[in-house]
């Protein structure tokens, strides 16, 4: 067998003709045989590298994919609202999101991430479908699912977490207001001061996200009061750490009752979806942020008015 002189590198060539000149063929074929499975080793070392690189790249691809952005572009925040001035349409006015106010009539695409609170009321046409939660609570039934399993886990944990507060209707939340405007008044307030104090507690009738099914309030079994406190139980702990894991953001965060105007409150738990939900722990952003954000990034279609000269002031 005489080898092909091109195919052979020159220390094999030199090996295998000099084998072959001194008669010794099977010494030849043989090298020949080795020089060829070494080619052959060499070539599938370089196919499975190049297999790894692949399926690097794609691991990395699906990464990148998973991993959330701040704002989704396939679920693009986009509200529409307008800047409200002081006293236009809410007592209390609160100082704004930098440049941008605070807005009002605020819509966005995705029903989940609806802004409720008191300059924002329930949308009239809102529609929803309530779902169980546990001990008779009901939810929107989009959020059902990621509360349960917040639940579960949670519990899996070795915690005790026991829902209080869920879905609410018109009647339960004009209750729940107007008895703390009673209380506000036995204690010496207003009626103007009390009904403006317990509007940053139990929000304006019209103006909960319990009425949306979207908000939960939950407590430790081990400590069921809520006030301030309830953010050092085991169980709030947790919460606070892997709510936005199911979707949910703590909604009146500590340093954003400017912006809120509901004070902090280490119970009431949102559903704004995974992706809002991340964004917004990731950022330290509540919900109103995150829309005015969104606006300022171009992604909505939020136009503010020019303010008035003098107002607001
Ligand atoms: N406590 C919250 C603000 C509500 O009543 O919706
Ligand atoms: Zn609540």
């Amino acid at each position: 067998m005489k080898p092909s002189v091109k195919f052979w590198r020159s220390e094999e060539r030199e090996e295998i003709e000099e084998l072959q000149e001194t008669g010794e063929v099977k010494k030849a074929v043989g090298a020949a045989e080795k020089a060829v499975r070494a080619r052959r080793d060499g070539g599938m070392l370089k196919q499975r590298i190049f297999a790894a690189v692949m399926i690097l790249l794609v691991f990395f691809i699906h990464v990148k994919i998973q991993k959330p952005t701040f704002y989704p572009r396939s679920k693009v925040v986009f509200a529409v609202g307008r800047a409200c001035r002081e006293g236009e349409s809410r007592s209390a006015a609160l100082p704004v999101l930098e440049g941008l106010w605070w807005l009002g009539d605020v819509q966005v695409e995705d029903e989940l991430l609806t802004l409720v609170n008191s300059w924002n009321p329930i949308p009239a046409d809102r529609m929803f479908n309530l779902a169980e939660v546990e001990n008779g609570y009901l939810m929107d039934e989009r959020c059902v699912a990621d509360l349960q399993s917040m639940m579960n886990d949670c519990r899996a944990a070795g915690l005790s977490p026991l829902i209080c507060s869920a879905y609410r209707t018109q009647e339960l939340q004009e209750t729940l207001f107007w008895r703390q405007v009673g209380k506000l008044e036995a204690s010496g307030h207003s009626s103007d001061a009390a009904y403006a104090e317990a509007a940053k507690s139990v929000a304006v009738p019209g103006c909960s996200e319990h009425q949306i099914g979207l908000a939960v309030d939950i407590v430790d079994v081990s400590y069921q009061r809520l006030n301030d406190a309830q953010e050092n139980t085991a169980a709030q702990q947790w919460l606070m750490q892997n709510c936005w894991r199911y979707g949910f953001v703590l909604r009146y965060p500590r340093d954003k009752v400017e912006i809120t105007g509901i004070y902090y409150e280490p119970w009431h738990y949102r559903y704004v979806g995974k992706d809002a939900a991340t964004a917004m722990y990731l950022r330290g952003v509540c919900l109103e942020e995150y829309l005015a954000e969104g606006v300022m990034e171009g992604l909505t279609g939020f136009v503010p008015e020019a303010p008035v000269e003098g107002a607001g002031e």
